[in-house]
């Protein structure tokens, strides 16, 4: 895997984030780029275009990026410095403009030219697509017309970073493909999910592959199997109307569940290179058993949120959301079984589930080994015992914890489960950095590791797709759920009948 944060430095470059009007250039982008420069990561003729259809001057766009950067921070519990921040907000601009108009991208280009001439800039551009995915094509378009993509020109070099969600299906993401390979190379596209910047989810590798107890034991030898939750507490808010047209299965599995199979169960890479990585997480994906329209549609567990309460708040159900149709059949959770049938993991289950509305915000992997042998302890009446579980808590609470056995004090032989538990902020000092600061300074410096290269896309969404097909041609499948419970009842069986339970319950 790439340098440490501390170590690197990327080339004098301008960038221009489309969408700079919007919640994630407000809440994330900025704010993750100013933290880099108070860390002195960013070079001092760094400049930052903020491009949208909105009316501002730089100084408005400068003025509103403070106050959400003051929100943001203090939700971090980081004080801004404002000497800090005057001397960056310096480098801050605003351009007016559509992402359909070549002549708007004719006057970013000039600006952008202008920029690199005052700043010394040697040209390198950074172009970041914070919008809604439908202004994806327009502007990639534009860009290249506009001759800012420079298709295989790395001297300078211009690179364009894709937010998620890269695609609506296979089809949408091919095509989408296309048309980012048609203005870039492979090398210069960047495909963005935030989950991939998580300290702990870059730790997967690291505890798998720098420790050499685990290794041994990862695989169906001596794992029973691997459960992956990404559970979300809060329901879809004023969001209604962009998430009706993604649910669960698009706007979490096909791109953040995968990632986390991916890395659990990928073989060592030859290398850590990128591209290296990137090889071993396709052919996980490529070794995926596929679930077919018809499994989909019988195994595969779907359901909305309905009226509830979490954390002793009442949260309505998902049809009365606004911007939703009263009889949508969109997932806000989704529970399946998947295989990964290569050797390795032949005949261990990957239980996966995700949803909105659930009691709690965590992301977890959990890797439950196989039991031990039905003697000495493990007989009744002190047995059968807990199994061994790893489980890798990705969100909130970073860390990772490994549940064990141990003899009870006193004279009986009396046996109890205990962890070992690292917590990240305990044991560094600081909690871990934002995932976007990360991927912002690696985009910067050209590096891919934590980036979705083009196949991996491709792969991700030939496992979904039939999925969501299948889900589709059953237009009354989806069940229900009360806000704050852990899902239907439907997504425990599915895991009981294999004669487990879920960890988080
Ligand atoms: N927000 C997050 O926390 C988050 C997290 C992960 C990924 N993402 C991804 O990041 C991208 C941007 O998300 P966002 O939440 O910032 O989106 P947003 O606030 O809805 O939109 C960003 C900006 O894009 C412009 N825009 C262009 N076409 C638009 C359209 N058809 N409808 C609405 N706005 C349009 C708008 O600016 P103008 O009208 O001024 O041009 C808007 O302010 C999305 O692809 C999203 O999936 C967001």
């Amino acid at each position: 895997m790439s340098d440490p944060l501390t170590t690197r430095k990327p080339e004098p470059f301008v960038m221009v984030v489309f969408g700079a009007s919007g919640d994630l250039t407000r809440r994330k982008l900025i704010p993750a780029i100013f933290q880099l420069w108070c860390q002195n990561h960013l070079p001092e003729s760094a400049a930052i275009i903020g491009y949208s259809r909105s009316e501002k001057t730089d100084e408005s766009f400068r003025a509103e990026l403070c106050d959400s950067i003051r929100d943001s921070l203090k939700c971090q519990q980081h004080i801004i410095d404002d000497a800090a921040w005057e001397t960056f907000a310096s480098r801050i601009f605003y351009q007016r403009g559509a992402y359909d108009s070549p002549e708007d991208f004719a006057a970013l280009g000039q600006r952008i030219k202008t920029l690199n001439v005052e700043r010394n800039v040697p040209g390198n551009c950074m172009h970041y697509l914070a919008t809604p995915p439908t202004a994806f094509a327009d502007i990639i378009t534009n860009l290249n017309s506009a001759g800012l993509a420079r298709k295989g020109q790395s001297d300078p070099w211009s690179r364009i970073v894709i937010e998620k969600p890269f695609g609506t299906d296979l089809q949408s993401a091919l095509e989408l493909n296309r048309i980012a390979r048609e203005a870039f190379d492979e090398e210069q596209i960047f495909r963005i999910d935030h989950y991939l910047g998580k300290e702990t989810v870059q730790n997967i590798m690291v505890l798998r592959l720098a420790n050499s107890i685990f290794e041994h034991l990862w695989c169906h030898d001596y794992i029973d199997h691997i459960q992956i939750t990404a559970a979300e507490s809060l329901g879809v808010g004023s969001r209604g109307g962009y998430y009706d047209k993604s649910g669960a299965l698009r706007d979490m599995v096909q791109n953040h569940l995968m990632h986390l199979l991916c890395l659990v169960a990928m073989e060592p890479p030859v290398t850590l290179t990128a591209d290296a990585i990137r090889d071993e997480k396709v052919k996980v994906l490529r070794s995926l058993r596929p679930i077919s329209q018809q499994c989909a549609a019988n195994g595969v567990v779907r359901a909305q949120y309905t009226l509830g309460e979490i954390d002793g708040q009442e949260t309505p159900g998902y049809l009365q959301a606004d911007n939703v149709p009263e009889d949508s059949n969109t997932e806000t959770f989704v529970a399946f079984k998947a295989h990964v049938d290569n050797w390795r993991w032949s005949g261990v289950p990957f239980y996966l589930r995700t949803g909105k509305a659930l009691p709690r915000r965590c992301t977890e992997i959990s890797i439950h080994f196989e039991p031990i042998p039905q003697i000495l302890f493990n007989r009744p009446p002190a047995g059968p015992l807990r199994p061994n579980v790893l489980t890798i808590r990705v969100q909130p609470d970073e860390g990772i914890a490994l549940e064990f056995q141990a003899k009870a004090p006193g004279p009986a032989m009396n046996i109890k489960p205990l962890e070992m538990d690292f917590g990240y902020r305990e044991s560094f000092g600081q909690a871990p950095p934002e995932a976007y600061q990360r991927l912002l300074l690696d985009a910067a410096v050209g590096d891919a590791t934590l980036f979705t290269r083009s196949d991996e896309v491709q792969a991700a969404w030939e496992f979904v797709t039939p999925v969501i097909e299948g889900c589709a041609c059953e237009a009354n499948n989806v069940l229900q759920y009360p806000a704050g419970s852990w899902g239907p009842k439907e997504a425990d069986e599915l895991i009981e009948a294999d004669g487990k339970q879920w960890r988080l319950k």
